[in-house]
């Protein structure tokens, strides 16, 4: 059964929906330069003034989506290379169900870790490198803002993150009037040990849900959520463990996640053929769990690499992708 839940059930008060000030509206360094995305106010935009008609008309068309980098034969999962600010912006309006998004944390800055047992320094790409908080929060801001464009207005959407990033995710969608649905714990039963003995074991990732705006009318499959929890409500904490290597025969990705929480969160925000979208897209997790459950996806990643990983996954994981739909005879 899918439920659709009231606006007003889980809707913050109007007193915690605040107005971003100047601050939060700086047109943040893009880590590929992009223009600002639709809907975001630059200080250089005049924040108060409305754009004429025609500007608005303008801005309302964005430019057409470019080529996809690879598309399936029967056009089902399409893989996008480049800047997700840039992409997104030309994503039609009003066009997506369900979005994931696993953002950078910020975390690759000369620290540390323990992998197999032994301190690695962590350093995930110059895509998780911290610009400072300033920036990286307007970075978020800036991306959460050409997702909301592009979501259904009843489409929902999914953060994943660590203490590094979620608040200020979590502000963002504040301010830009999401409407916050939950916030699910993922404990991994077995974390790698804190090596410098001077903090807890990190042991769990934060995951956003939230829809498009507080008018939304979400789905939630909540007969499926329960189903799966032996006939109990769902609760908010998740346990389930990092993907193990049977989820990493295909190619190594330093953030991937378990095809476990993919499914899980897509069996309980999708409509039945969806489109899904995640604009960093990594090793295509979110792809692979989306095309599995009978849905349509969009991925979108910088690095060529993850793509072609993610393109071997989703051939892997469901061979027709490679048939053309036949051809249905019209008589
Ligand atoms: C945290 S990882 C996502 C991992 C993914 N959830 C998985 O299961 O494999 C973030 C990904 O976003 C990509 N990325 C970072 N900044 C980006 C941007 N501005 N536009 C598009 N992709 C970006 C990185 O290349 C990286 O693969």
């Amino acid at each position: 059964m899918l439920t659709s839940v009231s606006a007003t059930e889980t809707a913050l008060p109007p007193s915690d929906l605040r107005v971003p000030g100047p601050a939060d509206l700086k047109a943040p360094a893009s880590p590929k330069g992009a223009a600002p995305a639709a809907g975001v106010q630059t200080p250089q935009s005049g924040a108060a003034r409305p754009a004429p008609a025609s500007a608005r008309a303008t801005a309302q068309k964005p430019a057409p989506l470019p080529e996809p980098m690879w598309r399936s034969a029967d056009g089902r999962a399409r893989l996008f290379k480049g800047d997700c600010l840039e992409i997104l912006e030309r994503v039609p309006a009003e066009s997506v169900d369900v979005i994931f998004a696993d953002p950078p944390y910020f975390l690759s800055n000369g620290g540390t870790t323990c992998r197999a047992g032994k301190r690695t320094s962590v350093d995930k790409g110059t895509w998780d490198k911290s610009n400072g908080v300033e920036e990286n929060h307007a970075f978020n801001h800036r991306w959460l803002s050409a997702c909301q464009r592009a979501l259904k207005p009843n489409g929902t959407m999914w953060v994943s993150g660590t203490g590094h990033v979620i608040y200020s995710v979590g502000y963002a969608m504040q301010q830009l009037g999401f409407k916050m649905l939950n916030e699910i714990v993922w404990e991994k039963p077995n974390p790698p040990p804190n090596l410098s003995c001077r903090y807890f074991t990190h042991a769990t990732e934060t995951l956003l849900w939230a829809a498009k705006s507080r008018k939304s009318r979400h789905v939630f499959n909540y007969d499926r959520m329960r189903e799966m929890n032996d006939g109990k409500q769902m609760k908010t904490v998740w346990r389930l463990t990092a993907p193990g290597k049977q989820e990493k025969l295909l190619g190594r990705h330093p953030t991937q996640k378990p095809l476990a929480l993919l499914e899980r969160l897509l069996l309980a925000s999708c409509p039945e053929n969806s489109l899904v979208l995640d604009p960093f897209n990594g090793s295509g997790t979110t792809g692979v769990a989306a095309v599995t459950l009978g849905h349509s996806y969009m991925g979108i990643d910088l690095e060529q690499e993850y793509l072609d990983l993610t393109q071997a996954r989703l051939l892997d994981a469901v061979p027709t992708l490679r048939e053309r739909p036949a051809l249905q005879v019209v008589r």
